[in-house]
C-alpha cells in the first residue's frame, strides 16, 4: 500500500442504535463474545458523527484527537474514544500520522438513559473505514466495507458490531450458521416473515439515571457467575430457535424467547458475585401490565430490556393501533416524565457526506 504524503477531508455518518433479542452478555479478550446474539436495528435513535481528518506523513505520535459531543467537551467519552482509536493503529497504520477532529451528536436526549455506545461506536467505525478508503486509495465493495466497519465497531463496543446492517443482524459464532463470526456481525433476515421487519420498539424511559453498574463491569462479572456455562448454552439454543420462529411467523415462540432473554439477563446480574439489580419498581409494574394485556387480548406485544431499567415494547405494525391505545392508557404514566421514544426496525446507517 502506497500512502500519499498529505491528505485531508471530512466524512459524516449516521448510525442507529439496536436492541438485542438474544443478548450478548459475557466476553473474552479482546471483545470476543461468549455467545452469539441477534438484534433489531433501530431507526430514530441514532448518532451522527463527523470526522475531519488531516493526514501528514511527517506527523508523529498520532492519532491526535479532538473530540466534541454536541459542541461540548465530554472528557469521559473523549477518553474512551481516544483509547479505542489508538488500538486501531495496527489495522490503520496511517492513524499515527493523523489529526482527527470528531464531532458527535445523538438524536435522542442525553438524559434518556438509552445506551448510546452501539450507535456512537458504529458511526465512528463507519467514518474511520470511509477515511481508510480515501487515504489508502481503496474502494471496498459494500459487503466488505460493512464487515470491516462491523469489526472495527466491535472493538469499540460489542453491540455496535450489529448496528451497521439494516433490519436484523447477528454477531458471534453459531454452529448452524457458517457465515457467522466472532469478529464481525452479519446481516440476517434469511427467510424471515416480512412481519418481523415491521416491528415497533417503543422505548419506555423508566429512569434516566446513569446505571449503577456499567455494561463493561457487568460483562466482567460473568467470569465468575455460577450460571455462566448454562447461560452460553441457552443463548446458542435461543438463537437457533428465534431464527426458526421468525422464518415460520411463530409469534408465540418469538415472544417467549425475547422475554426469556430479558429476564435471564437481569437474573444473571442478580446472581453475579457481587449481585446487583438494575430494574426499578416501575420496570416490574410495566412487565406485569404488558403480560396481563397480552393474556387478555391475545395481541402479540412483548417486552425486552437492555442493561438498565428501561422497557422496550416490541410489536408488529399490524397491531399498532391496539398496542398504542394500551400504551397510552396503562404504560405512559409509569415512565419518567411520561417519556417514551417511538422507534422501529430501520434501514441501517446512512452516509451524510
Ligand atoms: C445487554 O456492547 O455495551 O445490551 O462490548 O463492553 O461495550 P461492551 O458492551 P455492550 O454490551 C451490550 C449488552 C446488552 C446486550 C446486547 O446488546 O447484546
Amino acid at each position: 500500500m502506497i500512502l500519499p504524503a498529505n491528505d485531508s477531508g471530512s466524512v459524516t455518518w449516521q448510525s442507529p442504535s439496536n436492541i438485542a433479542l438474544v443478548k450478548y452478555w459475557g466476553k473474552i479478550p479482546v471483545q470476543i463474545p461468549q455467545n452469539p446474539s441477534i438484534s433489531f436495528t433501530l431507526s430514530n435513535a441514532y448518532t451522527e458523527t463527523s470526522i475531519q481528518y488531516r493526514y501528514d506523513h511527517m506527523l508523529k505520535d498520532g492519532p491526535h484527537i479532538d473530540f466534541r459531543f454536541e459542541g461540548q467537551e465530554k472528557p469521559a467519552f473523549a477518553k474512551r474514544i481516544k483509547q479505542f482509536v489508538a488500538t486501531l493503529i495496527s489495522s490503520f497504520t496511517w492513524l499515527s500520522h493523523c489529526h482527527l477532529h470528531i464531532d458527535s451528536s445523538n438524536s435522542f436526549p442525553h438524559s434518556s438513559g438509552i445506551a448510546s455506545s452501539a450507535s456512537a461506536m458504529s458511526a465512528l467505525a463507519l467514518g474511520l473505514c470511509d477515511i481508510a478508503q480515501k487515504i489508502e486509495g481503496k474502494a471496498w465493495e459494500e459487503k466488505r466495507f460493512l464487515a470491516k466497519a462491523s469489526d472495527i465497531a466491535r472493538q469499540g463496543s460489542g453491540s455496535a458490531s450489529r448496528s451497521v446492517y439494516p433490519h436484523l443482524a447477528m454477531w458471534g459464532l453459531h454452529k448452524d450458521l457458517k457465515e457467522s463470526s466472532n469478529e464481525y456481525a452479519i446481516p440476517y433476515t434469511k427467510g424471515f416473515h416480512p412481519r418481523f421487519l415491521t416491528f415497533h420498539d417503543d422505548i419506555m424511559i423508566i429512569s434516566p439515571k446513569e446505571k449503577s453498574v456499567s455494561s463493561t463491569v457487568g460483562h466482567q462479572l460473568m467470569e465468575n457467575n455460577p450460571y455462566a456455562s448454562t447461560r452460553y448454552a441457552q443463548a446458542n439454543e435461543n438463537l437457533a430457535a428465534i431464527i426458526q420462529a421468525m422464518q415460520a411467523n411463530d409469534m408465540d415462540t418469538f415472544g417467549r424467547i425475547v422475554e426469556e432473554e430479558a429476564m435471564t439477563l437481569h437474573a444473571l446480574m442478580m446472581a453475579s458475585r457481587p449481585g446487583y439489580m438494575l430494574m426499578e419498581p416501575n420496570t416490574i409494574e410495566a412487565i406485569n401490565s404488558i403480560r396481563s394485556f397480552r393474556a387478555e387480548s391475545n395481541i402479540p406485544v412483548y417486552f425486552t430490556l437492555d442493561a438498565g431499567p428501561n422497557i422496550h415494547l416490541l410489536y408488529p405494525d399490524d397491531v399498532s393501533g391496539e398496542v398504542q391505545a394500551f400504551r397510552e392508557s396503562s404504560l405512559r404514566t409509569l415512565c419518567y416524565n411520561n417519556t417514551i421514544i417511538e422507534d422501529h426496525v430501520g434501514k441501517g446507517p446512512k452516509k451524510i457526506s
